[in-house]
């Protein structure tokens, strides 16, 4: 009797779980396949490839100085405001996310913003209202970066806020709620300050770390280097990485399935100070380009074939590089980006995000990076 009412029970349970698991499933995205777009890629919105991501990100809406609503300037209005429908015509079920701030923005004005309770209102309603107005389904904060201790726990006030608001609104407009999404430094510890690891697992949906612009032609000059490196190599002057970054994550407790991984679909290019000695962490002469030394995957795969360059990826480090003459590029191709996305899966986290979706030739990473995935 008993063993029978025992036998039965678990059968009529598990029945009834995967019923729940199945409408959780069919509601809720398993996996994140993100890229983010922004207008001064010149990369037409209708051209994105739309099918090759799950969500899209339309950077950067701005955080005004004085009053801390959230904007998006007037001479990106046309191509925001119709971003969600444009990119749903090749992927009715993309979905979008309005991302706020960015690596351009000035971190002291979301500092000053986080600091009070009004001002994190004012940043908040205005991001809803936002969001709401031009059909976004979610916002992204890209805060770049809290530097500070009280930085950090107003990062966290300002999201659990946040977070309690957008489900308010949902409540109030029987809509689903916004996603909140935050873009946050590679690693839990942004120099020796730590990210506030509850009131993100309980007020965002997940997170995309930035996994790439460790080494730079500008900040690192006189070494060639791995800049989005997987792995630390055995002579790399610091512990910087990828995995090093998402294991700091998650011992600070933050569950993979909240993480994102970024990859770069850029590189940088550096001027060799002798043209025959190409590897990594060779002498070099700071940035071949003007400028940072940044640049796109479709033009870095353009170098390549007009100059005749030398293609090597670095297995240990996760990494590509070409050179030709005196000019050596770190970047990401086929081999570096299915590696990390595959890390990625084997991590368990939620999946990756690119930046930026313009950069790509012929959706040839996206599709790797998709594909990866499975
Ligand atoms: C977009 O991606 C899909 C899925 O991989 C592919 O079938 C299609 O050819 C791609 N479109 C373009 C224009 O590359
Ligand atoms: C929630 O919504 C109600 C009704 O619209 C409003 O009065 C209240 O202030 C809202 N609370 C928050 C935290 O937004
Ligand atoms: C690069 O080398 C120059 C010249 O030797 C030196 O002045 C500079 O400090 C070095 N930069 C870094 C970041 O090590
Ligand atoms: C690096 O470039 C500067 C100026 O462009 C030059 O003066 C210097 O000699 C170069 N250093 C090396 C090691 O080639």
């Amino acid at each position: 009797m008993a063993i029978t009412y025992f036998k039965k029970f678990p059968s009529v349970i598990s029945i009834f779980l995967s019923i729940l698991l199945h409408l959780h499933l069919s509601t809720a995205q398993s996996v994140t396949k993100g890229g983010y777009w922004f207008p001064g890629s010149g990369f037409a919105v209708s051209n994105i490839n739309s099918s090759l991501f799950t969500h899209l990100f339309c950077a950067f809406a701005d955080l005004d100085p004085s009053t801390y609503q959230v904007k998006i300037s007037s001479s990106n209005s046309a191509q925001f405001s119709t971003f969600t429908q444009t990119v749903q015509q090749k992927n009715p079920s993309v979905k979008t996310l309005l991302s706020i701030g960015g690596g351009g923005a000035n971190p002291s004005t979301f500092s000053a913003m986080a600091r009070q309770a009004s001002t994190r209102k004012s940043f908040i309603d205005s991001s809803i209202n936002l969001a709401r107005a031009n059909n976004f389904h979610g916002l992204d904060l890209d805060w770049e970066y809290p530097s500070s201790a009280s930085d950090m726990s107003n990062f966290g006030s300002l999201i659990t806020e946040w977070k309690s608001s957008v489900a308010n609104e949902s409540t109030t407009s029987g809509k689903p709620p916004l996603l909140l999404v935050a873009a946050l430094f590679y690693s839990s510890n942004y120099y020796s300050l730590n990210y506030p690891i509850q009131a993100i697992s309980n007020s965002l949906n997940w997170v995309n770390i930035m996994a790439y612009d460790f080494y730079g032609p500008l900040w690192y000059p006189n070494k060639t280097a791995p800049s989005a490196a997987l792995y630390v190599v055995s002579n790399a002057p610091n512990q910087v990485s990828g995995d090093t970054g998402v294991t700091a994550w998650i011992q600070a407790g933050l569950a993979p399935k909240k993480l994102a991984l970024g990859v770069p679909f850029y590189g940088y290019a550096w001027r060799l100070v002798n043209a025959n000695n190409n590897g990594l962490f060779a002498p070099a002469n700071g940035s071949a380009i003007p400028g940072d030394g940044s640049m796109g995957y479709n033009q870095i795969r353009r170098f390549i074939n007009q100059n005749g360059a030398k293609t090597v990826f670095n297995s240990a480090a996760v990494a590509d590089y070409c050179y030709a003459g005196t000019t050596w590029i770190s970047y990401d191709d086929t081999q570096s980006i299915s590696t990390k996305v595959k890390y990625a899966k084997g991590k368990s986290l939620f999946g990756y995000f690119v930046w930026h979706v313009g950069a790509d030739n012929n959706w040839v990473l996206s599709q790797t990076a998709y594909q990866a995935w499975g």
